[in-house]
Order: structure tokens, then C-alpha cells, then sequence
């Protein structure tokens, strides 16, 4: 996958790719990174990338040229174009699962007031936000696309199970974990975690992600009446000091009965 960056900020994004799973994803060449800084095709000797909006209004534009410039740098006829701006569909994982196929992302980071709306119009295929709030540029926004989408890629993670089990896949939320000591802080490891029966740990985690997802984000959870009778015996069979070690003390047991596909 190639990730190719528009910013006025290239240090802002280089810093994630020397870094972590993206830096060592970016070692390996299983991802390639670069920037391309619109200043650098600029004639004037102040380096202009923007200006006043016509109509009045605060912030600056960043001007179309540098931008096409940058991007005819850049593209090759697989690449999609995407804009990092607020007003963008929402990254979930769905949409970082969708773009992990792709062979070229090329990502631009407006700075000021925007960028002009007809680039936008001639060259941008899609719009992505990261969450209804509003950064000063979209550097960070492209930081975290990279870093999700780099996750999905084959070999990235070393194990492509752990993307599979990560928060959002299927709709569920991770199940807690725990390192040692068995015991600590009044609190002890789940007995079945210590069994070394895999296949009981596995339908421990299953069920266990499902409560999770019940208790922190019932918006993503649709079950039938089987799987909630089934969930809420596994509940109600687990011991008090259990509930307390896995955060599921002060669960309430009235939003099991809620769940229900129409
Ligand atoms: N640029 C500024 N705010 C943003 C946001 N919320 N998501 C993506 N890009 C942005």
C-alpha cells in the first residue's frame, strides 16, 4: 500500500512512520509513506499556498495550483484521492477494512480556512472525517487513517488474527485482558483464562465480547432471543468477584433484555 501525503506539515506525518507498527510496517516495505509539500511548487518568493477568501470570512484558502501540482507528482491511475476535512464520512472500521484494499491512498491535509472547493470538485473522490470536532489542519486525521489502514494489511501486525480480534471487528468490542500477577489489587485473573483449555477460552472470549459491547456500546450490538437468553445465564452463572475483575460488576442485567432484532 502506498500512502501518499499533501501537507504543508510533512513532519507531522513522518513522525508516525518512524515509529511503531506503522514505522516498522514502513521498514519492512510492507507500507510506503511520502509526502509532498505543496511550498515546494510555488514560484514567489514567499512560498504563497494561500489566500484571502473571495467574499470575506477569516482563515486563508490554500490555492489550487501548488495543490494540482502536488498531486500530478504524485498520482497514478490506481490511486484515490481522499480529502481529510470534518465535513467527511466517518472513519469507522467498515470504511478502514474498505480502503485497506486499495493500492494508492493519496491523503490532503488542508491547513487555514480549507482548501478551494473547486479542487475539491475536480480532483477529490471521497471526503473522510475522523469525528465530528474540528482540527487545525489534516495532518493528524491522515495520521490516524495511515495508522488504521496499516493494521488491516497482511503481515502488518505479524499475526493477522490480532486485527480480526481487535474493538469493531464483527461489531464487538475487545474482551478485557490481563498480564501477571494472578493476584493484584484485591482483583485475581479469571479462573478459565488459566486453564489452558483453548477452546473454553475461546467461547469464554466470544460471550465475553458480546457483554462488553452490551455494556460500553449497545448502539453496535443486535442479537435475537436466543443469544440473549444464553448471554445472560453466562452473567448470572459468574461469580460476584469475576464480574468485579472483568469491570462487569455494575452491569445492568435490564439492557440484556433490550437487544432484540425487530
Ligand atoms: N480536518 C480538520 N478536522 C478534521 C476532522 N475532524 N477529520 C478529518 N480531517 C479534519
Amino acid at each position: 500500500m502506498r500512502f501518499s501525503v499533501i501537507t504543508l506539515f510533512p513532519e507531522l506525518i513522518e513522525y508516525i512512520f518512524s515509529k511503531g507498527v506503522v514505522g516498522q510496517a514502513h521498514q519492512a516495505q510492507l507500507i510506503q509513506v511520502e509526502c509532498v509539500n505543496p511550498r515546494t511548487f510555488t514560484e514567489d518568493v514567499h512560498k504563497t499556498v494561500d489566500d484571502r477568501p473571495f467574499g470575506g470570512g477569516d482563515g486563508m484558502i490554500m490555492l489550487v495550483e501548488p495543490l494540482v501540482q502536488s498531486l500530478n507528482s504524485l498520482i497514478s491511475p490506481q490511486a484515490k484521492v481522499i480529502y481529510m476535512s470534518p465535513q467527511g464520512v466517518p472513519l469507522t472500521d467498515q470504511k478502514v477494512t474498505e480502503l485497506s484494499s486499495e493500492k494508492q491512498l493519496i491523503l490532503i491535509c488542508g491547513r487555514y480556512g480549507g482548501i478551494d472547493q473547486r479542487f475539491i470538485n475536480e480532483f477529490v473522490d471521497e471526503e473522510i472525517s475522523i469525528g465530528d470536532y474540528v482540527l487545525s489542519g489534516g495532518e493528524l486525521a491522515a495520521a490516524v487513517l495511515i495508522e488504521a489502514v496499516s493494521r488491516k494489511l497482511p503481515g502488518v501486525l505479524g499475526n493477522q488474527q490480532s486485527s480480526e480480534m481487535d474493538s469493531f471487528s464483527n461489531q464487538r468490542l475487545e474482551e478485557p485482558c490481563f498480564t501477571r500477577p494472578r493476584e493484584c489489587l484485591g482483583q485475581s485473573v479469571p479462573e478459565v483464562l488459566l486453564s489452558g483449555n483453548h477452546k473454553k477460552i475461546q467461547d469464554w472470549r466470544s460471550k465475553l465480547r458480546d457483554l462488553v459491547t452490551l455494556k460500553k456500546r449497545p448502539d453496535l450490538l443486535k442479537m435475537n432471543s436466543l443469544q440473549i437468553s444464553s448471554l445472560k445465564r453466562f452473567w448470572s452463572a459468574m461469580p460476584d468477584s469475576e464480574k468485579k475483575a472483568l469491570g462487569l460488576d455494575h452491569f445492568p442485567t435490564s439492557s440484556l433484555a433490550d437487544q432484540t432484532d425487530p
